[in-house]
């Protein structure tokens, strides 16, 4: 591959997916993009660009694109952001909804949809104490192949052991074969549509709480700012956003806070005279 395809391949990557790929990562796209040449029988990068540049095959286009993503997930990833979700957040922001009877969750980047899952398992268990609030889980991602996998809502043994309770699974997964299939119960709670984070998305109305974990840090920083921006936006003002654990709101833009206690969680600026209050303590 020359330069120049190099070149080409990380200016439409970062148009298309906002993608910030680093010439150091020219390893990455050779390991990736293998696989796609193969499955269309292209001999080698070179050609694949030729492809691609030809712009007559958008199909091919969008596997370059999924392909370069980077889909790693598991169940309540990083523990604490999952706990200050059910000891916390939903609690006190569905006694703030009590009239309204709604709270709308979006889980931003969802990946094969262990995150959504995750929130839905615990909006299930705290259905008792949400005073008859309806939560609304919305999952979304730019790839389509992942989405078809969180969709579909079965999990290999390796995937369901990594993270999940062992009552959880027990609870909430039936045994078939090898696999793992989610009740229709919880896979119902989730709602899951394609989105790009670095287009438009304000049709999609107002939400609550926001998962936008371990995608900005395959931005670059004004791709960064500006999706928080947009997040602010989609966000009530006494909603909060919850980043992953090597992510951070700090130089990129003034429209979050970080939450004095909790890493990882931000909350808009414009509802919180400085310092942000307390959280109520832990139910
Ligand atoms: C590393 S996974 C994170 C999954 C989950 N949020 C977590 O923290 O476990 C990143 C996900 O972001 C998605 N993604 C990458 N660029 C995106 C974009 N521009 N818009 C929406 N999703 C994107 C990828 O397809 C991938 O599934």
């Amino acid at each position: 591959m020359t330069d120049a395809d190099f070149e080409y391949l990380r200016a439409l990557l970062k148009s298309r997916s906002g993608l910030s790929l680093a010439p150091e990562k020219r390893y990455l796209v050779e390991s990736r993009l293998g696989p796609v040449c193969r499955k269309h029988q292209i001999p080698g990068l070179p050609q694949l660009v030729q492809v691609l540049r030809g712009g007559r095959n958008s199909s091919v286009e969008t596997e370059v694109v999924e392909a370069m993503t980077t889909n790693e997930t598991f169940f309540f990833r990083d523990k604490t952001p999952f706990d200050i979700f059910r000891d916390q957040l939903l609690p006190k922001l569905a006694a703030a909804r009590a009239t309204q009877k709604r709270l709308r969750i979006w889980c931003a980047a969802a990946s094969t949809g262990q995150e959504p899952y995750s929130l839905a398992m615990i909006v299930d268990e705290m259905k008792p104490r949400l005073g008859g609030v309806q939560v609304d889980i919305l999952a979304t991602d730019l790839a389509d192949e992942v989405l078809a996998k969180a969709k579909a809502g079965v999990y290999s043994q390796f995937e369901v052991q990594r993270g999940l309770p062992i009552q959880m699974l027990l609870k909430h997964f039936k045994q078939d074969g090898e696999q793992w299939r989610i009740s229709p119960a919880i896979k119902n709670m989730v709602q899951f549509r394609p989105l790009n984070l670095i287009r438009d998305f304000s049709s999609l109305g107002q939400f609550d709480i926001v998962f936008c974990r371990n995608v900005l840090i395959y931005f670059d920083q004004p791709t960064k700012a500006d999706v928080l921006r947009r997040l602010s936006n989609a966000l009530a003002a006494d909603g909060a956003l919850f980043l992953g654990a090597a992510e951070t709101v700090i130089g990129l833009t003034g429209a979050f806070q970080p939450h004095p206690e909790h890493r990882g969680l931000y909350v808009p600026t414009r509802a919180q005279p400085a310092p942000a209050p307390r959280l109520a303590a832990s139910a």
